[in-house]
């Protein structure tokens, strides 16, 4: 034993140093830490967590440990928790916003690049290629946001192998994280399968809610992954995004490419930009033999993409590694990043990032 016993001052300092997993913030700063007791190394933190119920509870108690067990002196540590008062959760949630009430944060002039991803139709891949991009996006170290827009058949908190309730900091709420993407989804406020029957003012009121009420922080990418199809979501994220660009996915079939136009329609008639397309389904290539097989024929992506005078982002592979790394909640730009389809994500995700460069790069 050492002998020294550590200060307060100095575990405070190593406590400062230790970001909550959601608010990505210091924990002193954030108002979390209460009594701190230091007495012949034997170190006592209290922690007042914003719920009682805090899913990531013992991922904070892990960081604090974390922090403090390296110290000259310490002995032991322990943490005990405890929840916020209202007024608490009220200040905290006020320093992080800055006030009650605000706007959509994704306004002109906001830093955050806000990427719709679509398609005319239904099964063409867009919450797959949403997923992958996001990761790989997140790779890059860029920080990135994922807003499910598929109220009705929500597939991001499955894919992205997460399927806890989301936080509430008095009425913020918290998007929930997994594999460095902040999220919200349907799937994170309702009980799993239970029906959700929408009409359209309670449509748009969830999107706004999405947007409006969950603490985003200014992400660098906010990516949007749409329903099938041209409908009310699309025209409501407009309005509540309107910097918004979108990628269009497509499959190589002609008759797909037309469908697909009509989302690009779509993007004009809200006056929205088109970033770029990207076919998926392109190819298939025989394990054994490495043969590729254009199982859907059409080049449909090449021709959409010269239709609009945008570029063509990627073709992905069709390859059984997608489906299953998304089944198992990994998207297979991490489960598999060797695999021809993570490598033909990650390369759409370079092509993308030249076209919305992430504003860190863009200015160095
Ligand atoms: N390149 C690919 N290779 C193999 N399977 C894929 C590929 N892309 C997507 N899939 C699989 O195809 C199915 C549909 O994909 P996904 O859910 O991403 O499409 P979607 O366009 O979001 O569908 P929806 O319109 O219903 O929202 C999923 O089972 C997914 O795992
Ligand atoms: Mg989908």
């Amino acid at each position: 034993m050492s002998g020294v016993s550590p200060s307060r001052d100095g575990v405070l300092a190593a406590l400062r140093e230790v970001h909550d997993p959601e608010l990505h913030r210091s924990i002193v700063d954030l108002g979390m830490v209460g009594d701190v007791d230091v007495r012949d190394g034997r170190v006592l933190v209290a922690i007042r967590l914003t719920i009682a119920g805090c899913p990531l509870k013992a991922e904070i108690q892990r960081r604090v440990t974390e922090a403090l067990a390296p110290m000259p002196g310490v002995e032991s540590i322990q943490v005990t928790m405890d929840a916020m008062s209202d007024d608490e959760r009220r200040t905290l949630r006020a320093g992080l916003t800055g006030g009650s009430a605000r706007p959509s944060p994704f306004q002109p002039g906001g830093r955050t690049t806000v990427l719709g991803v679509a398609s005319g139709k239904g099964g063409v891949g867009k919450s797959s290629i949403t997923a992958n991009l996001a990761l790989a996006l997140a790779q890059t170290g860029a920080t990135v946001g994922l807003l499910d827009a598929d109220v009705y058949g929500y597939s991001i908190p499955r894919m992205m192998g997460v399927m806890r309730q989301a936080v509430a900091v008095d009425d913020l709420m918290m998007p929930v994280e997994s594999h460095g993407v902040r999220m919200m989804s349907i799937g994170f406020l309702t009980e799993e399968d239970s029906p959700v029957i929408w009409r359209g003012p309670m449509l748009h009121k969830a999107l706004t809610s999405f947007i409006t009420e969950v603490w985003w922080d200014d992400p660098d990418y906010l990516l949007v992954d749409l329903p099938p199809g041209t409908g009310d979501v699309a025209l409501s994220l407009a309005g509540l995004l309107p910097t918004a660009s979108f990628v269009i996915v497509t499959t190589p079939q002609l008759a797909a490419q037309r469908v697909a136009r009509r989302a690009a329609a779509m993007a004009a008639r809200v006056n929205l930009p088109v970033a770029g397309v990207i076919e998926n389904m392109s190819w298939f290539e025989a394990p054994d033999t490495g043969t590729r097989y254009e199982v859907f024929s059409g080049g449909g992506g090449e021709l959409l993409a010269a239709e609009l005078g945008e570029p063509l982002l990627g073709r992905i592979p069709l390859e059984p590694a997608v489906a299953r790394a998304g089944d198992a909640g990994l998207p297979v730009v991490a489960a598999d990043p060797d695999s021809p389809a993570a490598r033909a994500l990650l390369a759409a995700a370079e092509a993308l990032l030249a076209v919305v460069p992430r504003p860190a790069l863009a200015s160095s």
